[in-house]
């Protein structure tokens, strides 16, 4: 087992609060906007492929956003998915925001989307909040300090047997053409757990993970803002986080593992299979 998340120093750590108090407002003003345009005729397009869409839902929250953090906190970094943020190397902190995860559930009105926003201390997760604006479900996560759900503290499950556990994963949008397509696990993990969901939101899969709905996660080539608020959230829940190989998560996020605890060395060998 990997140790729990160390506490921020106390300067740090009433920042962090701070920090985190403005992210809660901001994810909530752009749940709102997700909310009012939910269902509605919106403008979409298509990125990197013709399965990875973006709205204009996505970019009008994510702008709503870093026009937030450039009134409240103009000296930070901010990584933000659809590129209007500025990230700096000489920053302390650093906001790295997903305005929408879910976007293919978004542009379809399937009601499983949210607002991820994460926030790093010198190049460590520090806070992190997730909304999902149809449930009025905010998730909130400080170093040291626990995960909440609307303000319950959060843990993660006790499960120990792979056969009892409900898992999640995703694919990337070059699932047509890339070899590494996640299909191979995909299908072990249907043969060994209870049942694997494929939700369309890695932050709240590593939200739900936070919460006990799900007992393990898993998902490769993921970007920064997909995973930068929900990992902290599992690790101050109670639950590990890793590599493929059982290292700490790769900081851009690119695979992640993240468990109870208890499963994690399970998950891991069915994804070394
Ligand atoms: C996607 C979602 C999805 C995951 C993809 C992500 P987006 O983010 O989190 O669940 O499987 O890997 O790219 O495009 O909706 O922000
Ligand atoms: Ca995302
Ligand atoms: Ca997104």
């Amino acid at each position: 087992m990997t140790a729990g998340p160390s506490a921020l120093a106390a300067a740090v750590r009433n920042e962090a609060l701070d920090l985190r108090t403005l992210a809660e407002r901001l994810a909530r003003e752009a749940g709102a906007l997700q909310r009012e345009k939910y269902e509605t005729r919106i403008e979409i397009r298509t990125k990197s492929a013709s399965i990875d869409l973006v709205t204009e839902v996505d970019h009008a929250c994510e702008a709503l956003i870093v026009a937030g953090l450039h009134e409240a906190r103009p000296d930070d970094a901010i990584l933000a998915e659809e590129g209007r943020g500025e990230d700096r190397d000489d920053a302390r902190w650093r906001w790295i925001i997903d305005p929408i995860d879910g976007t293919t559930n978004y542009a379809h009105g399937y009601p499983r989307f949210c607002v991820s926003i994460g926030v790093e201390y010198e190049g460590e997760r520090a806070v992190g909040v997730v909304y999902d604006p149809l449930l009025d479900e905010m998730f909130i996560a400080v170093r040291g300090e626990g995960a909440s759900l609307n303000g319950r503290r959060l843990h993660v499950t006790q499960e120990s047997k792979l056969a009892n556990a409900l898992v999640a994963t995703g694919f990337a949008y070059d699932v047509r053409r890339s070899a590494q397509d996640n299909i191979n696990h995909f299908i072990a993990f249907v043969k060994h757990a209870r049942a694997i969901r494929r939700d369309g939101s890695a932050a709240l899969d590593l939200c739900y993970v936070a919460a006990g709905r799900f007992d393990a996660y898993w998902e490769l080539k993921l970007r920064p803002w997909d995973v930068a608020a929900g990992l902290l959230m599992v690790d101050e829940a109670g639950g590990r986080t890793s590599d493929l190989s059982g290292g700490p998560p790769q900081r851009s996020g690119f695979e992640c593992v993240a468990t109870n605890g208890p499963l994690h060395d399970q998950v891991l060998a069915i994804l070394h299979t």
